[in-house]
C-alpha cells in the first residue's frame, strides 16, 4: 500500500492521471478499470489533454468500468455510459467497442455479472483499476455488508449513496434504487488498484479503510489484501490518516 499525497484536488488529478498515462505508454493495450463519479473528472480531462498533445495514445486500449445503474439505458444522461462517453471515451482515440460497462437494462442481472466477470477474465484482468470511494466505503456500488460479494451482482444503493448521488437528478425520488456493480472479487482481480480520493468529506472512510478492521461493513477495507495498491489524495482526504498514521505518509 502506498500513499501519494497532493496538494488539492488538481494536483491529485494530475498525478493520478499520470499513472495512468505511464500504465499506457508501457503498456499500450492495457485494460484500463474505469470509474464514475465526480472525483476522476479531472484525472480524465488530464488524459484527454495529453491524448490531444499526442503524449499519449487509446488506440489499443481496453477498458472495463465498475458498475452501472439498473433501469437507465446507455443513452440516460444520469447512466455511466452517458458519462464515460461524454467525460473519456468521445474525446481521446479510444474504439468504443473495447470499452465495457455493465449492462444496466439486463432483465438476468446474475447472468449479466456471470458474462462481465467472464468478459474481464478474457481479458486478463485490469492492469490498473481506478477507484473511488464512497462516504459509506463503498467501491464501485459494493455497499456495507454482512459479507463481502465477489461475483459482479445487482445491488440495492445505501442510503447515504442515493443522497450523495441525488445532486446529479432531478429530486431524490429519481435516482436508482438498484445498480449493477463488479463484486469485490471482481475489483481484487485487477493487477494494480489506484483509489483517488479528494476532499475532508473522504478523510474519515479513507482512514477506517486502510487502518481499521477488514469488514465487510467498511467495503474498500478489503483493498487491504490487494498486494498493489496505490492511494492519491488531496491533503484534505489525507487529514485524519496524517494526523492517526502519520508514519504512512512518510
Ligand atoms: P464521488 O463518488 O467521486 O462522486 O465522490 C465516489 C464513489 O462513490 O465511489
Amino acid at each position: 500500500m502506498r500513499f501519494v499525497s497532493a496538494s488539492d484536488y488538481e494536483q491529485m488529478s494530475r498525478k493520478a492521471a499520470g499513472v495512468l498515462a505511464a500504465q499506457l505508454l508501457l503498456k499500450p493495450d492495457s485494460v484500463l478499470g474505469l470509474a464514475t463519479g465526480s472525483t476522476p473528472l479531472g484525472i480524465y480531462q488530464n488524459l484527454i489533454a495529453w491524448n490531444r498533445e499526442g503524449m499519449i495514445d487509446f488506440s489499443r486500449a481496453k477498458s472495463v468500468n465498475l458498475d452501472e445503474y439498473c433501469g437507465l439505458s446507455p443513452e440516460h444522461d444520469q447512466s455511466y455510459a452517458y458519462y464515460m462517453r461524454e467525460n473519456l471515451f468521445s474525446r481521446v482515440n479510444i474504439d468504443p467497442a473495447n470499452t465495457h460497462i455493465p449492462n444496466g437494462l439486463a432483465e438476468d442481472a446474475q447472468a449479466e455479472g456471470a458474462a462481465y466477470d467472464a468478459l474481464i477474465r478474457s481479458l486478463g484482468g485490469a492492469d490498473v483499476q481506478l477507484l473511488g470511494i464512497g462516504h459509506t466505503g463503498h467501491i464501485g456500488f459494493n455497499e456495507p455488508a454482512g459479507e463481502f460479494i465477489g461475483p459482479t451482482h445487482r445491488v440495492e444503493l445505501n442510503p447515504k449513496t442515493i443522497e450523495a448521488n441525488s445532486r446529479f437528478f432531478a429530486s431524490m425520488d429519481d435516482v436508482p434504487r438498484y445498480a449493477v456493480t463488479m463484486g469485490v472479487g471482481s475489483i481484487m482481480y485487477a493487477k494494480k488498484i489506484l483509489l483517488a480520493a479528494s476532499g475532508a468529506d473522504k478523510a474519515d472512510i479513507l482512514y477506517r479503510s486502510f487502518f481499521g478492521p477488514i469488514t465487510p461493513q467498511v467495503p474498500a477495507s478489503v483493498l487491504q489484501l490487494h498486494r498493489d495498491v496505490t492511494v492519491i489524495a488531496d491533503e484534505a482526504a489525507l487529514s485524519v490518516i496524517r494526523e492517526k498514521a502519520p508514519e504512512a505518509l512518510a
